[in-house]
């Protein structure tokens, strides 16, 4: 039996292929590759010593996908493919809705198609109102302002109607936080194109001398340093998360929302202090304003996580830093 992992030569993906390999399941990967590299699956096959199936692919093509399904015992599905950069939804928000949406319909038709009844599947804190008070538990209030925040919103209501229309249906809808930080061998992690939107991403732009300072984003809000605090998770933690998300799936029935967050907040400053710290370098920064769209303070509450599925985060700030620095270093350096 085999875990179809869509998306799975992405910064998440990546990750979480690796863990499952370690762990002895088979993997088969699509990914179209509008956001990775085909060599990723070498280095995912270095680390973990085994190598996974993959299909170069677009999740709209219905044929590949059931062609996958047919080729292979897919037992369960994780769900990562999609778009996932908020500014660029509110620009091309029908690309988003068909790309995410679509993706999803045709994946629950082949799996249906073929007897597979289990799906995890990569939501987002950015299903919660902002005007919610932190830490989140998953029954807060729900609503989102970008159009990518609605496709998770809609994505979440789809899996959910299909587990009411099809009792043997299985879905469990992670909802990460802040994903950072990279696997510690350096060979994986996040590597966006273009100038990156996220905190960390940026950040390591600015260490290596391909950006000038960063700009921080507001320094008035209402936390103890005046910048926005959020709850930044290991990207090896959260792989992790989706093993014992799996494991949980084939115990239940239906749909359930779970947190994969730390519980803890931290700032800006706060980041960008800890980069500076355990990798000795100075990261010039600029206080600017707010930048439309963000509130102060975002984190999780993990308990629902820690509870259902035995898992708890285990790095801290300090080896995302880390981790994040050194994968920049190896690999980036490397391929510049
Ligand atoms: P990523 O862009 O690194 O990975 C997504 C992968 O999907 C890429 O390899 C891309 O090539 C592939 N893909 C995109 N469209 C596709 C299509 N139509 N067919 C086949 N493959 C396609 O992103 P990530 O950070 O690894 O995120 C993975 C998932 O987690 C996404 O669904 C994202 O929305 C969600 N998520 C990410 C974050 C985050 O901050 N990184 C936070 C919350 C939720
Ligand atoms: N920030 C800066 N300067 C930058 C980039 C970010 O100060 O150059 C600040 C932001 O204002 C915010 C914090 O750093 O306070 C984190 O910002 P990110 O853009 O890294 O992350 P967000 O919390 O805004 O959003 C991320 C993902 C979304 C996801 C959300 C919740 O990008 O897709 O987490 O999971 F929905």
């Amino acid at each position: 039996m085999a875990v179809l992992v869509t998306g799975g030569t992405g910064f998440i993906g990546s990750h979480t292929c690796v863990e499952l390999l370690e762990r002895g399941y088979d993997v088969v990967i699509i990914d179209n590759l509008s956001n990775s590299s085909a060599d990723v699956v070498d280095r995912i096959e270095k680390i973990a010593g085994r190598r996974p199936v993959f299909y170069e692919g677009d999740m709209l093509d219905k044929e590949l996908l059931n062609s996958i399904f047919d080729r292979h015992e897919i037992d369960s599905v994780i769900h990562f493919a999609g778009l996932k950069a908020v500014g660029e939804s509110v620009r091309i928000p029908v690309s988003y809705y068909r790309t995410n949406i679509g993706s999803t319909l045709n994946l629950i038709d082949a799996m249906k198609a073929h007897g597979c009844t289990r799906i995890v599947f990569s939501s987002s804190a950015t299903v919660y109102d902002a005007s919610d008070v932190s830490p989140l538990k998953e029954d807060a209030l729900l609503g989102t302002s970008s159009p990518y925040g609605r496709t998770k919103l809609f994505i979440e209501q789809i899996l959910r109607d299909e587990c009411v229309a099809d009792p043997s249906f299985t879905a469990i809808l992670l909802r990460y936080f802040n994903p950072i930080g990279a696997h510690p061998s350096g060979l994986i992690g996040e590597n966006p194109n273009g100038i990156p939107n996220n905190l960390l991403p940026y950040i390591v732009n600015v260490a290596l001398g391909i950006l000038p300072q960063l700009n921080v984003y507001g320094s008035d809000y209402p936390t103890p340093d005046g910048t926005g605090v959020r709850d930044y998770i290991h990207v090896c933690d959260l792989a992790r998360g989706h093993i014992h998300a799996l494991e949980y799936a084939a115990t239940i029935k239906g749909a359930d929302a779970i947190n994969l967050g730390t519980g803890n907040g931290t700032s800006v400053l706060e980041i960008v202090h800890a980069f500076e710290k355990e990798n000795s370098i100075t990261i010039p920064y600029v206080l600017t304003d707010r930048r439309p769209g963000d509130n102060a303070t975002t984190y999780a509450d993990p308990g629902k996580a820690n509870e259902l599925l035995g898992w708890h985060a285990q790095y801290d700030i300090h080896d995302m830093v880390r981790d994040s620095w050194h994968f920049a270093q190896v690999f980036l350096k490397n391929s510049r």
